[in-house]
């Protein structure tokens, strides 16, 4: 039995945890001594042997993107954090930069020393703004500290931090649109290679990683990389926010090691709500292909969930009971993918805009037999073909939701409407 592992989330219960003096007097900022007196190349050595995975969702190591930094490019060396969560589902990042927004920072000043970089960006939200203001506040106290400027805690390394709030768009949390808005550019993706790490803002090299990314560093260059291989699986190993959301009995951040079950998780967060049976749930946010309860055993990590055909994502696992529509379920997230697509591509912006048509009638009951093949018609010309990740993300809940649940859009046409009572669910307003 799998037992959850509370080390990021650890003293969130401290009122004072989201404090310099909260944080410290919880160990914080000795992992950053320990990694100004120890060789920038050997931390890089550290995460890559820990295996820490990247925890935006694609799960790329770590240590191997730091590593592909030129050795060879005098341009300066940029530390990005991706703090812009917005997948459907997400809410990982926001809940740990309110409460422990200094085991981010922490981690910002080993990764920049670790990477040679003076100069490192967090890119949040701006839509979030009690997050912001929680991060600049913490940023101003770490200058206080001595912790960034000039002669980080008296090491000779000098580390310049800046919260950047962006303006509010899906598409700035692709790493490359996220790039472009930093640079004061409307967000687009930027065709890849070459990769960030070569060729990143201002055209320099640039690490671009996820808050809880760079949050886990601390942890691995303070307790050894042994402390978190001995978490997850041989190729997922560590620890993870398990966002819990939607039917179930106590929603909320379930920090435990990969390679959980859903099963698992269930029975800590008291099973789905009363009377009610789990119909389908996403692994990792709505741009991960659906899982049912076939999958409650399926361990919760890159390979498993990959071999049993989605993705562990963002670890957002929102649960949908028996009550729930999968037509109108998959609709709403499309609806949000084309409100969200950036108009680049054209398989995106013109995709998404047909399958919400398609969708909408299905679900009003204006559907006809040849939708389905349309909409898989549709994903098959979005999937591998758009610009970015995001036309793969909005083909994977229909293609998914179809081989699960054909019946039930074949059951939205042949009896002329939605076969479920909206008003039994707690989903719909
Ligand atoms: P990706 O697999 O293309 O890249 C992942 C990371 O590895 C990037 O930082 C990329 O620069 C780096 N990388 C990959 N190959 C490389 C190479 N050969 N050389 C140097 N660097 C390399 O995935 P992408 O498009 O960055 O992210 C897609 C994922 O994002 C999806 O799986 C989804 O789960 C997640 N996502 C998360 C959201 C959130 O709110 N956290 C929102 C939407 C999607």
């Amino acid at each position: 039995m799998t037992t959850l592992t509370p080390i990021l989330s650890e003293n969130w219960d401290r009122t004072d945890s989201y404090t310099l003096d909260g944080y410290r007097e919880t160990g914080g900022y000795q992992a950053l001594r320990k990694a100004l007196d120890t060789d920038p190349d050997a931390i890089v050595d550290q995460v890559k042997q820990a295996g820490l995975r990247g925890r935006g969702g694609a799960g790329f190591p770590t240590g191997m993107k730091w590593g592909f930094l030129p050795d060879d490019n005098p341009k300066p060396r940029y530390l990005v954090v991706n703090a812009d969560e917005s997948e459907p589902g997400t809410c990982k990042d926001v809940p740990l930069m309110l409460a422990n927004p200094h085991v981010l920072l922490e981690g910002v000043a080993i990764a920049a020393y670790a990477i040679r970089s003076h100069q490192a960006f967090i890119y949040v939200r701006g839509e979030v703004l009690h997050v912001v203001r929680r991060l600049r506040q913490a940023v101003a106290e770490a200058y206080e500290a001595g912790i960034f400027g000039n002669d980080v805690l008296g090491s000779g390394f000098d580390l310049e931090v800046v919260v950047h709030a962006g303006a509010g768009a899906y598409i700035c949390g692709e790493e490359t649109a996220l790039l472009d808005s930093l640079e004061g550019y409307r967000g687009q993706p930027r065709l890849k290679p070459p990769f960030p790490a070569v060729a990143g803002l201002y055209a320099s090299p640039t690490v671009v990683n996820n808050v809880e990314s760079i949050a886990s560093v601390p942890g691995i260059v303070a307790n050894g990389t042994e402390w978190f291989t001995a978490m997850g699986t041989e190729k997922s190993a560590g620890f993870g926010f398990f966002s819990l959301s939607g039917h179930v009995a106590r929603p909320g951040q379930y920090e435990a090691p990969l390679g959980i079950t859903l099963r698992e998780l269930l029975d800590m967060a008291g099973g789905m709500r009363p009377g009610h049976e789990l119909k389908f749930w996403t692994p990792g946010g709505s741009s991960t292909p659906i899982f049912t309860d076939e999958h409650l055993d399926t361990p919760l990590d890159f390979e498993s969930v990959g071999q049993a055909g989605s993705m562990l994502g963002t670890r957002a696992l929102q649960l949908f009971d028996e009550t729930t529509c999968v037509v109108r379920a998959v609709g709403r997230w499309i609806a949000f993918y084309a409100h969200e697509s950036c108009g680049k591509c054209t398989p995106c912006r013109e995709g998404n805009y047909w399958m919400v048509q398609v969708l909408d009638r299905l679900e009003r009951g204006e559907g006809t037999e040849a939708d389905i093949d349309k909409l898989l018609d549709i994903c098959d010309n979005l999937l591998g073909r758009a610009f970015c990740a995001l036309g793969d993300g909005a083909a994977s809940p229909v293609m998914s939701s179809i081989k699960y649940f054909r019946q039930e859009y074949v059951d939205h046409y042949e009896q002329g409407g939605c076969p479920f009572d909206h008003s039994r669910s707690t989903l719909w307003g």
